[in-house]
């Protein structure tokens, strides 16, 4: 995978922000949409935060903006401190010009009979979008991206899938205690990320350096998710100083 070491976060954000923003830009202008695949957790938000900055410092309009998050917790109610709705309207969507009709994020309160269906209406719709043209990654200590968590499969799509148990402690802080942390999640599949057109991904901090390590140069196996990323034709790897210390 096309890696990037950037030495600082901040800096990350702004690289990452301003490609964002320049297909924004190139769709609007063409009167076109631009669908993106978005992620939550700490990683983004450095991003959000420069795309914010962008919307109202320099004028750039979400209005041609489709977007897709890649998860939700489940069970989790929208209106949930903890949910990915919540998360995703309080460090992006509420402060720019995005029409709400245009957020799709995965609804982690269906009762469980009708998630598979949902699953699938959720792939449908990102095909009936144009497919996803831009995807922001975050990775997970496991080596998931989305959810999927080792052993997801390269031709899995949208779906409830269990979540690891490092996974479920590092979101323990969050979520006051590790028994409070969803046992479950829906999230994309490894294929539905893998037919964005454009990837993302990022990792920080010293404590990612060793998944970063397994993902760029380890073999591709269901074991790291992030591993299948090897054959996309255009994914890039923006790591920090920290996080790179493993790369060979
Ligand atoms: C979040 C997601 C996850 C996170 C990953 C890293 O939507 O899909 O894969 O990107 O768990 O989380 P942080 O950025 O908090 O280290």
């Amino acid at each position: 995978i096309p890696t990037v070491i950037i030495d600082e976060h901040g800096a990350m954000a702004r690289v990452v922000a301003q490609r964002i923003a320049t297909l924004m830009r190139e769709r609007s202008a063409a009167g076109q949409t631009l669908v993106l695949g978005l992620a939550t957790g700490s990683t983004p938000i450095g991003v959000y935060r420069e795309l914010i900055r962008l919307h109202r410092e320099e004028g750039l309009s979400f209005r041609h903006v489709v977007s897709f998050n890649l998860d939700e917790y489940y069970p989790m109610r929208a209106d949930s401190i903890h949910s990915y709705h919540r998360f995703m309207w309080e460090n992006l969507f509420s402060h720019v010009d995005i029409d709400a009709a245009n957020v799709n994020i995965p609804d982690g309160s269906l009762a469980r009979a009708d998630v598979d269906a949902a699953c699938a209406a959720y792939e449908a719709k990102i095909v009936a979008a144009g497919g996803i043209d831009f995807q922001l990654l975050g990775i997970g200590k496991t080596g998931h991206i989305g959810f999927n968590e080792p052993g997801s499969g390269e031709h899995s799509r949208t779906r409830l899938v269990h979540l690891d148990s490092i996974t479920r402690r590092d979101a323990a802080a969050d979520f006051f205690g590790e028994e409070n942390v969803p046992r479950e999640a829906l999230t994309m599949g490894i294929a539905t990320i893998m037919a964005a057109r454009e990837v993302a991904i990022l990792a920080t901090g010293e404590h990612k350096s060793g998944i970063v390590r397994r993902s760029v140069e380890g073999e591709i196996d269901r074991a790291v998710a992030a591993t299948f990323l090897q054959r996309h034709p255009n994914t890039t790897f923006y790591v920090d100083d920290a996080a790179a210390v493993d790369l060979t």
